[in-house]
């Protein structure tokens, strides 16, 4: 698996541009700041990392449910969330050359990750930017504004006309549109409590960063689940959602070593107990999912603002009661980031020669065969055969260049088999089946190659 010392930032970034992973966002008009926009393989393998958290935490957990909400909710829905009052960052402006930076971070950088800025007040924060005389990192001076909070949700407005105009959010968050369908959920599915609601879709927030690619953007997907259950209950759920979804990662192909959990050192003003899981990214330990104790907070918030009953029947007990809420929740694109990073590896050959190869699980690789006539007259059978699988998962066609650069570039972007049609072919319908990470080829009846390959997706 990968070399973790061969993993930079920057490698990764050229590959994805290269390969039609990940392109800069609005390129042609010199970017949009921390935007990107995934190419034709980077949205298959996004696709495949989403479909493979629905199916372990919705498909295969008992008692899941999904939904799909409105990315626009109303306001009252941010009032009572807490996000209105304070889902804020705290910002310093550069007197000198007007960049702007969070506290935190430039604390963070200038201490080599040595103070944790999460415990401080922003007098504190303040204070030690002036004693330590933390500089710039644009310009190189030490001039800072007073920190300033800003609120990180995007808002738009809804309505024709000025005078109906009305101050709506982009959701900052897809927790929210869970909660708010509790009592349907649960109505319709007549679900028992413990049970949990899933949901996969786009969030925002109007973030400053560091760069660090698609590790921290304004738009991307989170995938949240929340498990609603009996409080006294709540913490034996956390420390099992902890369990599941270290042991989603290592399923994904994650080393154990490049994992580690990190409790939160000031917890979020609706958490119990809060934790992330970290992940050995190429700039150092950072958070890959969070997993919160939520207790009954936010159920109680809509209950109080929206004036709904939020309270939970128990038909065995009688009992009314508003559960509690044990939540996980991870970046489908921060979660791609990490998978880029691990399946990262310059391998060494033999002769000296380097390739480049991705050593993604085969569910999750954009392409799970690439389908190669030994020469160009083979094309008319290789298509065939392309044909016949594309039918059954994503399949690339390749027959440009000598077999050895096409070898490469699916291993570039992690096609896990390369199915190579050769004179052998016409005379017996076997084809040879090269896999990426030994290299190594046997030789299959046609017949027998997508139930092959599906043995080796299978998660
Ligand atoms: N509902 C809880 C919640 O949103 P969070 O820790 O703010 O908690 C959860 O976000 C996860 O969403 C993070 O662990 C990370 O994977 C992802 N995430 C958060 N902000 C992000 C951003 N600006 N860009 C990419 N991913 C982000």
């Amino acid at each position: 698996m990968a070399d973790k010392r061969a993993v930079t930032m920057d490698k990764i970034v050229n590959l994805c541009k290269a390969r039609g992973i990940i392109f800069p966002g609005s390129e042609i008009y010199g970017g949009m700041g921390n935007t990107w926009d995934y190419g034709p393989v980077g949205v298959e393998i996004k696709n495949n990392i989403k479909r493979a958290w629905w199916k372990r935490f919705v498909q295969e957990s008992e008692n899941s449910y999904g939904v799909d909400a409105a990315i626009l909710m109303n306001s009252r829905v941010w009032e009572a969330s807490g996000h209105t009052a304070s889902f804020t960052d705290p910002k310093m402006d550069c007197k000198e050359c007007k960049a702007r930076f969070r506290a935190d971070n430039l604390i963070e950088a200038h201490s080599k990750g040595k103070v944790n800025p999460d415990t401080m007040t922003n007098e504190e924060m303040e204070a030690y930017i002036a004693e330590h005389k933390v500089a710039c990192p644009n310009c190189g001076k030490h001039n800072w504004t007073p920190i300033r909070t800003f609120n990180l949700m995007f808002e738009t407005s809804r309505g024709v006309t000025d005078e109906s105009q009305n101050k709506i959010y982009l959701r900052p968050e897809t927790a929210q549109g869970e909660f708010v369908n509790f009592l349907n959920v649960q109505r319709t599915t007549r679900a028992k409590v413990p049970f949990g609601i899933a949901q996969v879709g786009k969030a925002f927030r109007n973030e400053i960063t560091p760069g660090n690619f698609i590790f921290r953007t304004i738009e991307f997907e989170q995938m949240e689940h929340q498990w609603f259950c009996k409080e006294g209950t709540d913490l034996k759920y956390y420390e099992e959602y902890k369990e599941k979804a270290k042991n989603f990662l290592l399923s994904l192909g994650f080393k154990e070593e490049h994992l580690r959990f990190k409790d939160h050192d000031k917890l979020a003003h609706y958490a119990k107990s809060a934790c992330d899981i970290q992940y050995l990214f190429p700039m150092g330990w950072s958070e890959l999912n969070g997993i919160h104790d939520r207790t009954d907070y936010d159920l109680s918030r809509h209950q109080e603002y929206s004036g709904k009953n939020m309270n939970y029947l128990d038909p065995a007990t009688g009992e009314h009661y508003i559960p509690y809420v044990v939540e996980y929740s991870i970046g489908a694109d921060r979660l791609m980031l990490a998978v880029l990073c691990e399946a990262y590896e310059e391998e060494e050959l033999e002769g000296g020669d380097v390739r480049t190869v991705m050593h993604f699980h085969p569910a999750l690789a954009a392409y799970k065969a690439a389908v190669l006539p030994l020469q160009k007259n083979l094309g008319e059978k290789a298509k065939e055969v392309y044909r016949k699988l594309c039918k059954k998962f994503m399949v690339t066609y390749d027959e440009a260049g000598s077999i050895g650069k096409r070898y490469r570039r699916q291993d570039e972007i992690g096609t896990p088999f390369c199915v190579t049609i050769d004179f052998d072919t016409l005379e017996n319908n076997t084809v040879t089946v090269r896999d990426r990470d030994t290299m190594s080829q046997i030789r299959l009846d046609i017949d027998e190659v997508a139930a092959y390959i599906e043995k080796a997706m299978e998660l």
